[in-house]
């Protein structure tokens, strides 16, 4: 009997090597994005922080006044959405490699053949019921993410373009409101996601976190 056969069955990753990309440049660019709207909302709101460059800068400028205090904080403001533009765009690249990964990937690591096989073991609940239960949950989850991540990427893109698409006022208006609204629900999302990731780590299903690393 021979003991030391080795195995040629080519082994499959269970995450493809532009999924693994795509999560992690996603990590990245959404905290980048997240960032530059802390920063702008904090440190650079024009209301809050005139003032203070204003008492500053009066100690030997007694004539600077409110107003310029207000616009030289409203050019750093805009230098700091110019960066949110950048990741912005970063995101949107990203969010095209998820498509062509989902549409060219095998069959087995499509989105939607996993969605569709836990929907399929929801309904007939050959798992346990608590089980199914909870792969269907963290699957919709994604699948809300990925919602307002296409949400994200569309209303940034017509802010960005909005000189060149020309929308009227009220409209963009709308779409500013749409795309700073959806930041809350990702926010939302990223606490979830965390909190499952580590949870699960420590209970069934360890590895998960260097499975997106290295594949699985
Ligand atoms: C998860 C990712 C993103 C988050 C959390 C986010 C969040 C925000 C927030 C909260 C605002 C302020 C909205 C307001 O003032 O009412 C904003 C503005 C903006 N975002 Fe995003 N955004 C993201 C992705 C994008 C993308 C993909 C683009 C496309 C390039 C983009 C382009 C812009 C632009 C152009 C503005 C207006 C900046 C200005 O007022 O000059 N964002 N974003």
């Amino acid at each position: 009997m021979t003991t030391n056969q080795t195995d040629t069955t080519p082994h499959i990753k269970h995450n493809s090597a532009a999924l693994r990309f795509w999560h992690w440049g996603n990590a990245i660019v959404i905290s980048g994005s997240l960032i530059t709207v802390f920063i702008n909302s904090t440190v650079l709101k024009p209301r809050k922080s005139a003032p203070v460059v204003l008492a500053e800068i009066q100690k030997d400028n007694p004539g600077f006044t409110l107003d310029q205090a207000r616009s030289a904080v409203g050019v750093l403001e805009d230098k700091v959405w110019d960066f949110h533009v950048y990741f912005g765009y970063g995101l949107a690249a990203l969010l095209l490699l998820r498509i062509l990964t989902e549409l060219f990937d095998i069959t087995d690591r499509k989105f939607i053949n996993g969605f569709k096989k836990i929907w399929h073991q929801f309904k007939t609940t050959k798992k346990e019921g608590q089980t199914a239960w909870h792969d269907l949950a963290v699957k919709s989850l994604y699948v809300v993410f990925y919602l307002l991540l296409v949400i994200m990427v569309v209303t940034g893109l017509c802010l960005a373009f909005d000189d060149t698409l020309n929308f009227p006022k009220s409209l963009q208006h709308s779409i500013k409101s749409v795309h700073g609204f959806c930041m809350y629900p990702i926010l939302g999302f990223i606490v979830i996601h965390l909190a499952g990731v580590f949870l699960a780590e420590r209970k069934d299903a360890k590895g998960i976190v260097s499975d997106m690393i290295n594949g699985g």
